[in-house]
């Protein structure tokens, strides 16, 4: 069959990897893609929100199956707008409709449904500019710290940790007053701090039945030792060393079973992937939140460990059969480390050329997925923050970090940074 996946990041290139080597996959276009998508198939100059567009592709290439990366378009309806077209209902998308990514879309949405079904999450409150006396209030009186979340999305950067009164006050203000990220910060829920570690869970569902795909550790800072700005993620280690058989279990019967369950007893209209943001504390799994996508660049780990067919398991979430599903994982480990820009996640300079990517996927267990590039004058060039992730597998973590960093230093391009502790904690 064709397939038209949607997105531009390392994400896509991993999955555009994965699908490419399944029986079932004829041809793979990607929208708009990079030039790491452009090596499994053939790129379109069609952004992520351009439906009709997009659907005018997928009835020129005859499309079956459409796989949707980022949140933007599942969260604007693509799923719908595909399904509900007499012409394009046959196509599998995968991706829930607007409504069940709301889930994503709107925190206080996610939070409301964990409360209707019990699944453990930090303790919370949302406001309005309608009680925002209330809210100031609130937060005088709340331990520290505090955390707020804009309700929409704000392109990672609406959750706030802080540290004082001070601050929470003045990014509640900031918010709804000041309407710093616009709707997505017309409300604003706040919550409780959870102390931990943080994990994510991926599952594929249809909306009734579910299978576990994988899961990994993500580390978010752009400093070594967990320090400096959050990012969109500096680099993965999958599988991590404390989901153990007990852990998992917990996992399963007090979040993934209940959101599962929560979504079908819902009429909830989801075919696609979870992606559960848990918090480890102190062996007690809670949700810090719900994506319906999969991570980036926890994907850039998680396919490669995952050795199951994943175009036959997208058909399987389709035609009823995701529960006859074997999931095999790799047995060894696998790391992926992000090569960012020079500034990021400040601001940064692009177009700067990129060598020895080649080379990198030349060496024995080695990828590399391309997020942030582009071409420029048949060369590769630097596009984004986060430009391209190398993963590898390894007997151990250690072994499979030290692997993606050699790869890494084959790569070069100017004000390239990564982190060189990326599992640091499980050395
Ligand atoms: P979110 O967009 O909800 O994933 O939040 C972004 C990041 O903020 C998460 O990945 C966590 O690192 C952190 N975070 C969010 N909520 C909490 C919480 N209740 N307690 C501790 N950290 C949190
Ligand atoms: N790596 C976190 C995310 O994809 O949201």
């Amino acid at each position: 069959m064709n397939i038209l996946l949607i997105g531009s990041g390392g994400r896509e290139n991993a999955l555009a990897w994965k699908m490419a080597q399944s029986h079932q996959c004829d041809q793979i276009f990607i929208a708009p893609g990079n030039p790491g998508t452009a090596q499994f198939g053939t790129n379109l100059p069609i952004e992520i929100n351009q439906f009709e567009a997009l659907k005018k592709a997928a009835l020129a290439h005859q499309i079956e199956m459409i796989v949707v990366g980022p949140e933007e378009p599942l969260v604007k309806g693509i799923y719908d707008f595909f399904s509900n077209d007499p012409l394009t209902a046959h196509i599998n998308v995968i991706g829930p409709s607007a409504q069940a990514a709301q889930l994503e879309g709107s925190k206080a949405f996610s939070k409301h449904f964990m409360q209707r079904h019990q699944i453990p999450t930090a303790h919370y409150a949302e406001f309005t500019i309608d009680n925002y006396e209330q809210g100031l209030a609130y937060i005088s009186n709340h331990v520290l710290p505090i955390v707020l979340k804009a309700d929409g999305l704000a392109a990672g950067k609406g959750v706030i940790i802080a540290t004082t009164h001070q601050e929470a006050l003045t990014s509640f203000k900031e918010m709804l007053q000041d309407k710093q990220f616009g709707e997505a910060s017309s409300k604003v829920v706040i919550e409780q701090f959870l102390e931990g570690i943080e994990v994510s869970v991926f599952a594929l569902t249809d909306g009734t039945n579910y299978q576990i795909i994988g899961h990994a550790k993500d580390y978010k800072r752009i400093g070594e030792g967990d320090t400096g700005l959050n990012t969109g993620g500096m680099g993965c280690v999958s599988p991590v060393p404390f989901m153990d058989e007990a852990f998992m279990a917990k996992v399963t019967s007090t979040i993934v079973e209940p959101t599962i369950n929560g979504i079908k007893q819902e009429g909830l209209v989801y075919k696609g992937f979870v992606f559960f943001g848990l918090m480890n504390c102190g062996g007690e799994p809670y949700v810090i939140e719900y994506n319906c996508r999969l991570g980036d660049p926890e994907t850039e780990v998680i396919l490669p460990r995952l050795q199951t067919d994943l175009v036959s398991l997208l058909a399987a979430a389709d035609n009823g059969t995701l529960e006859d599903v074997n999931i095999q994982y790799h047995d060894e480990a696998f790391a992926t480390v992000m090569a960012v820009s020079g500034g990021y996640p400040g601001s940064y300079q692009k177009n700067f050329p990129i060598q020895g990517i080649e080379a990198a996927q030349k060496l024995p267990d080695t990828l590399v997925f391309q997020a942030g590039t582009g071409f420029q004058d048949n060369s590769i060039v630097t596009k984004g923050g986060r430009v391209l992730t190398v993963t590898a597998n390894g007997t151990n973590l250690q072994n499979a970090v030290q692997k993606a960093q050699k790869g890494l230093s084959t790569i070069q391009f100017e004000g390239m940074n990564f982190r060189k502790d990326i599992g640091y904690e499980f050395a």
